[in-house]
């Protein structure tokens, strides 16, 4: 019987146990012997590798964060780190690797397979949608929803102060949490890193909404184009007509149930990597393209670079501008 280990690494993120499931129940049906490894790359270091059975993931698929934990590995990066990594593999006697994670866990999984021939399949689960060939990553339906409930909370108390609130969001270098939070509540002003901005612009923007009467403004800003504290001192020297509160959501969007759309990109794109190893494809990433789980080469989609929704911002930039 072949064996396949598991691991999550990386920023967590909700939808990873849901894929953690289906990876688990898929390759257990197809006969492979499954074990997890705590904590990423890190716990592969150190060995950390257990048995798992069909129960082991019984109640996970609705829980957020990551039953196996995760981590952010430097040691990874580094040549004796890798080759730690695979000597716990070849101890384990594991034929086949799912990594599930972002990019970076991707080049670990890359570098497994091109320096020790490990057969690896990656699937793409972080709030930051920042991978160019798939169209979703697991966990930023969630981490979008989630960021969509708190502007909605924030806008009740912004309204009753009159007061315009400028919320910052993750996403690292990649403004899609914030473009379609920021579109789907109504955010008076989007920055994300992809779109240059002009400082004055937003400042005429607010001041033209303040003299028609609106006062309870949203500015989303994305992490990668700035942040709340900053961006609100810097308004507040020019809006003197009206209040300004910053607030950075930080990690809560991390938490949480993940949302139907993520448990389901989950399980589909699980049980697609078992497929690819079983079919005896290697140095794979799973993705979703128009609807449709596809599964490409590491390195050519790790070499993609990311288009950014233009016509979604221009749409959302439309429906604020009078
Ligand atoms: O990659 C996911 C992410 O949440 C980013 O959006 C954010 O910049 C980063 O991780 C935060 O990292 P950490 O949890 O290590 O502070």
């Amino acid at each position: 019987m072949k064996n396949l280990a598991i691991l999550t690494s990386g920023g967590d993120a909700p939808g990873m146990n849901s894929a953690v499931y289906a990876v688990v129940r898929y390759a257990l049906q197809s006969g492979l012997n499954v074990y997890g490894v705590e904590s990423g790359y890190k716990g592969l270091i150190e060995g950390k590798v257990f048995p798992l059975n069909s129960l082991s993931v019984d109640d996970v698929v609705y829980r957020g964060g990551s039953m196996f934990k995760t981590a952010r590995c430097e040691q990874m990066k580094t040549p004796e780190g890798l080759q730690m990594a695979y000597e716990t593999l070849k101890n384990n006697k594991i034929d086949y690797l799912v990594v599930i994670g972002g990019d970076g866990s991707f080049a670990g999984a890359r570098a497994l397979c091109q320096t020790y021939g490990v057969k690896v399949v990656g699937v793409p689960c972080t709030i930051d949608n920042d991978l160019a060939y798939t169209d979703f990553t697991i966990g930023f339906d969630s981490a979008v929803n989630t960021v969509m409930n708190s502007i909605k909370m924030l806008r009740d108390t912004m309204h009753c102060n009159d007061r315009t609130c400028v919320v910052e969001v993750m996403g690292r270098n990649c403004g899609d949490i914030a473009l379609y939070a920021g579109a789907t509540s109504g955010a008076e002003v989007i920055l994300v890193p992809e779109v240059p901005f002009d400082f004055d612009d937003v400042v005429a923007r607010l001041k033209h909404n303040v003299a028609r009467g609106k006062k309870d403004n949203v500015v989303v800003v994305a992490e990668g184009a700035g942040h709340a504290d900053e961006l609100n001192s810097r308004l507040a020297k020019f809006l003197p007509e009206i209040e300004l509160r910053p607030v950075t959501i930080g990690h809560v969007q991390r938490g949480g149930d993940a949302t139907f759309r993520d448990r389901l990109l989950g399980l589909r794109m699980g049980t697609h990597a078992v497929d690819c190893l079983l079919q005896g494809k290697t140095g794979r990433v799973v993705g979703i393209v128009h609807n449709n789980i596809v599964d490409e080469d590491i390195t050519e989609a790790l070499s993609r670079r990311k288009t950014f929704n233009r016509e979604l911002y221009d749409t959302a930039m439309k429906l604020v501008e009078f």
